[in-house]
């Protein structure tokens, strides 16, 4: 019976596991377009180039064919050339395809046939070939992104010893000894050229794409990929975990998943970042689990450019009872949020609504400055976000700003009588208005980084609001560092 119930426990504990799974969905997408792997793929070129750009020796060979005994040796393939790379998209991977490749080749002979004994050297040019090399990439156990080489081939269309004379009969037998060594050769030690510019040169750089960055001191973005990515006919598809965490509440869910991403339906630009909402409220969240969603004020910690009486005088027609038994003594405003703003974006508009309590004391002059409590209100309140990019020395950040608060004001408790909550509403919004859209400006001024790669430095960067998710399409430029290949 306890066998049983445990079992039934775990399985609805895998059960939940497994739906939870399900309902994952990753907070950010990047998108590379054809486009996109078009200019990479041109940038690579270069580099593939010069992998290949090295001499294979092939082991001298010997044997015997129609009574015609030969010896082939110092056969050598160099000066690989490749002239044309184009990158290929399918859901097999990101396919180069190298066509022009051609090469140089050299050997000595020497055949007996009978009493005939000939031997000399050539060099031969063989063009027409091609190449294709197949590239996957995968989520390491680090969450980074890790490319693997998956499949590479090399052709030449055939290798065409033309010999003049009576030989050539005779040496042209031996052309398709070489076909198959030259193929084989190229194969070998021109892919493993290849797919070690893949994995030992290109993912170091790779690799240095940004999992995370701190935003303030105890909070992080987290950016690493939640899966392998996707490879489609249409575009690569790199799911990241898009989620803002507080390190001190590291093991704190926030209480609300991620929406799915729509598929991306435009491919003009290199690449898209899709950022759902989901990024933004976790952020809210983890600014909430650190208490910056908090403003102490008192006439001493009043910003300077403030100009607020923070005194009774603020109440002296609003609430006169207030006033008169308190007259012009400072006050403390405790603000706070009571639970995580919450980001709302539609094609239009970007819109953050949150709501808070302030709780008014007054500094009790004729008791010593004793604080004793006045009202509390209870503000909800929702704000158009300008949601813009930064873009400084090759980083980018996305940034919000607010310009001005609706706010609705009732009164939650008060010890200094009845108050009209629409008659106050004026001067919450003024204080709102001085307090609050500088401490949300100065977070959401600084923004978050958004996810790069060393040297990849975006170019003609746009920013569009989608139901919720934003949508950042961009084109890329690469400026090599100087540890980089
Ligand atoms: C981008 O955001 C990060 C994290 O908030 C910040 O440290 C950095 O200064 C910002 N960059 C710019 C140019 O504001
Ligand atoms: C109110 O606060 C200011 C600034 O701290 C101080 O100079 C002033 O004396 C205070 N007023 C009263 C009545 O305590
Ligand atoms: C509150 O003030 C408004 C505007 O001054 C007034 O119209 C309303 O009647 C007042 N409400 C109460 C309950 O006194």
């Amino acid at each position: 019976m306890i066998n049983n119930s445990i079992k039934i426990v775990s399985v609805v504990t895998l059960i939940t596991i497994i739906s939870s799974g399900l309902t994952d969905y990753p907070g950010a997408r990047i998108v590379l377009t054809q486009t996109g792997l078009d200019y990479l793929t041109e940038i690579g070129l270069p580099y593939l180039q010069s992998a290949l750009d090295t001499t294979i020796n092939i082991p001298d060979q010997s044997g015997e064919k129609f009574l015609i005994y030969y010896e082939l040796s110092n056969i050598q393939i160099w000066g690989i050339h490749l002239k044309g790379l184009s990158a290929i998209l399918g859901s097999n991977g990101l396919t180069l395809k190298g066509t022009d490749l051609s090469i140089k080749m050299r050997l000595d002979y020497s055949f007996t046939f009978l009493v005939i004994h000939e031997s000399g050297s050539i060099e031969v040019d063989i063009s027409d070939g091609d190449l294709s090399q197949t590239i996957l990439a995968k989520r390491d156990e680090n969450g980074h992104p890790i490319l693997q080489s998956d499949g590479c081939a090399i052709h030449v269309s055939g290798v065409n010893l033309e010999f003049t004379g009576w030989l050539d009969g005779i040496l042209n037998l031996i052309s398709g000894i070489l076909d198959d060594l030259v193929e084989d050769y190229l194969d070998n030690n021109g892919c493993s050229r290849l797919s070690s510019v893949i994995e030992d040169d290109l993912n170091p750089l790779i690799q240095t794409f940004q999992t995370e960055a701190n935003i303030e001191e105890f909070i992080e973005i987290d950016y690493s990929l939640v899966d392998n990515p996707l490879f489609t006919d249409l575009e690569l598809q790199v799911d990241l975990k898009g989620e803002f965490v507080s390190v001190k509440q590291y093991s704190v869910e926030p209480p609300f998943s991620a929406p799915p991403i729509p598929e991306l339906t435009e491919f003009s630009r290199m690449a898209y970042l899709m950022v759902s909402t989901y990024t933004a409220n976790t952020a809210a969240f983890a600014y909430q689990e650190e208490e910056f969603l908090h403003i102490n004020i008192a006439p001493d910690t009043l910003p300077a450019k403030v100009d607020i009486p923070i005194t009774t005088v603020l109440f002296q027609d609003l609430i006169p009872a207030f006033y008169n038994k308190y007259p012009d003594m400072n006050l403390t405003l405790n603000m706070y949020a009571t639970k995580p703003p919450i980001l709302k974006v539609t094609p239009g508009e970007a819109r953050l609504q949150g709501s808070g309590i302030i709780e008014f004391a007054v500094y009790d002059a004729n008791c010593d400055n004793a604080i004793v409590h006045a009202f509390s209100l209870e503000v909800d309140g929702s704000t158009e976000v300008e949601v813009g990019l930064k873009q400084v020395a090759g980083a980018t950040n996305v940034t919000g700003k607010i310009e001005s608060l609706d706010l609705e004001v009732s009164i939650l408790d008060t010890e200094v009588g009845t108050i009209n909550a629409t008659k106050i509403t004026d001067l919450i919004r003024l204080l709102g208005n001085s307090l609050i859209i500088p401490l949300v400006n100065s977070f959401a001024g600084v923004g978050w980084p958004i996810p790069a790669i060393d040297g990849i430095e975006l170019e003609d960067t746009e920013l569009i609001l989608r139901n919720d998710y934003i949508l950042i399409g961009t084109d890329v430029n690469y400026v090599p560092q100087q540890s980089n290949p």
